[in-house]
């Protein structure tokens, strides 16, 4: 607020987007357009969607626009409004993370690291989707949290929910457990016999949420669900023994905080991702637009049921991944990235992905990192040693 010498209800709330052109990106813009005095976009950021990011600049006149792709630069200069600055490659992400009052990391995988870092070093509202950057650096993201002014609040529903349950319900004192809800995805109660021949588009077919690629695969082998129990413990410190899953398909009831006295608060509401974006984007004053109110008339039932970890194996070895600490959920999430991208690309069978991640981890050797280097490197590592798994389980095609 320093920075214009206006005062927090005197002008917009400035945003900046980094990972524009996706899911979640699309949506943040959504949630701009339907509070637009409230926001104004001041920065953009994709990794090659030059067409998608000139036709975002074109329509909100952001003053900063940047590729992750250096080739791409060219393009998108030509591309963008006269007076937009245009940026590229990882100083160029950087530098769209460094700008508005809040920062939106939705870019997706490892690459979101070095967006979260500059963003909390820069002492900037952080609203984070890109969890991977969490899993994988919490060690070095950590410290950054401690900035003055840096202030993560999360995107991921689940997440969201948990941040708001215990905005509303108690003290850290008062916490008894975190209850992350899963919707199960789109082979929960499917045969383990059938899942072996599963492919990527009934993979991608998710029942309630319509999501980027990656997340949607996670999702199938409950992998997201596991990240989600590392973010949790990152977010919001506390132990794994303490952060159950239970899963409920109807995805209404986006997380629960039990309390020390047995009372649990739920926040619900509709599967729509513009309600946590729009909550992370105005934190701490909500959304005027009602994105996830619920119709109680036609909502019929709630259901819970224990998740599945003999067949979802990727959930318990994200949870072993998380209590073992270090940077071991940096080797899980460079081998789970690995082996999705080596499904999507029709290289592995979907029940090889757990596979790829369990030999990815037995490789474990890195050292406690002393800085991002040490992440960057444990993240190599990994991912060779999971590019040989893959390459162990070819010629699924
Ligand atoms: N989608 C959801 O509903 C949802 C829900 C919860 C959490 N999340 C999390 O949110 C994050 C984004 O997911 P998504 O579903 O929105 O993904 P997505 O649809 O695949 O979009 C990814 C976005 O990130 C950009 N990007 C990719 N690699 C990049 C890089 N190296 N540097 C900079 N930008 C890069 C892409 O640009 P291009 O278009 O140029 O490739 C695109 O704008 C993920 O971490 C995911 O787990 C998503």
């Amino acid at each position: 607020m320093e920075r214009t010498g206006l005062s927090a209800s005197d002008r917009p709330v400035e945003v900046a987007v980094v990972g524009s052109t996706g899911s979640i990106g699309t949506q943040a813009l959504d949630v701009v357009a339907a509070e637009p005095e409230r926001f104004q976009v001041v920065a953009l950021a994709a990794r090659r969607s030059v067409e998608a990011l000139a036709t975002q600049a074109k329509a909100l006149r952001p003053a900063l626009v940047a590729v992750a792709d250096e080739d791409m630069a060219k393009a998108l200069e030509a591309a963008v409004p006269k007076g937009t600055e245009v940026l590229a490659g990882p100083a160029g992400l950087a530098e769209v993370a460094r700008r508005g009052d809040v920062v939106l990391n939705a870019a997706v995988g490892f690459a979101g690291l070095p967006v979260t870092l500059a963003a909390l070093e820069a002492g900037r509202r952080l609203a984070l989707a890109n969890k991977e950057s969490l899993i994988a650096g919490g060690p070095v993201v950590q410290p950054a949290r401690r900035t003055p002014g840096a202030e993560i609040v999360p995107v991921d529903s689940e997440h969201c929910a948990l941040h708001q349950c215990l905005r509303a319900g108690g003290g850290p004192g008062e916490v008894a457990r975190l209850v992350l809800t899963a919707s199960g995805g789109p082979f929960r109660g499917r045969d383990p016999a059938e899942l072996a021949a599963v492919g990527v588009a009934e993979a991608l077919a998710h029942p309630t949420w319509r999501m980027g690629p990656k997340v949607t695969v996670d999702s199938s082998t409950l992998m997201n669900k596991g990240l989600e129990v590392i973010e949790a413990h990152e977010l919001f410190g506390v132990d794994y023994d303490r952060i159950d899953v239970v899963v409920h398909p109807q995805s209404v009831v986006h997380s629960m905080v039990e309390f020390t006295d047995g009372a649990t608060v739920a926040q619900l509401s509709r599967p729509d991702m513009r309600m946590p974006i729009g909550y992370a984007l105005g934190y701490p004053r909500r959304l005027s637009h009602p994105f996830g109110a619920l119709d109680w008339t036609v909502l019929e039932r709630l259901d819970f049921e224990r998740p599945d970890r003999g067949v979802f194996r990727c959930l318990a070895l994200a949870e072993e991944a998380g209590r073992a600490g270090g940077l071991v959920p940096a080797w899980l999430n460079a081998g789970n990235e690995v082996a999705v991208a080596a499904f999507l690309e029709g290289r592995i069978a979907w029940g090889a992905i757990a596979e790829v991640v369990a030999e990815t981890l037995s490789g474990f050797d890195s050292p406690p990192p002393g800085d991002v280097g040490d992440v960057i490197e444990a993240d190599r590592r990994a991912r060779a040693r999971a590019e040989v798994a893959v390459a162990g389980r070819g010629g699924h095609r």
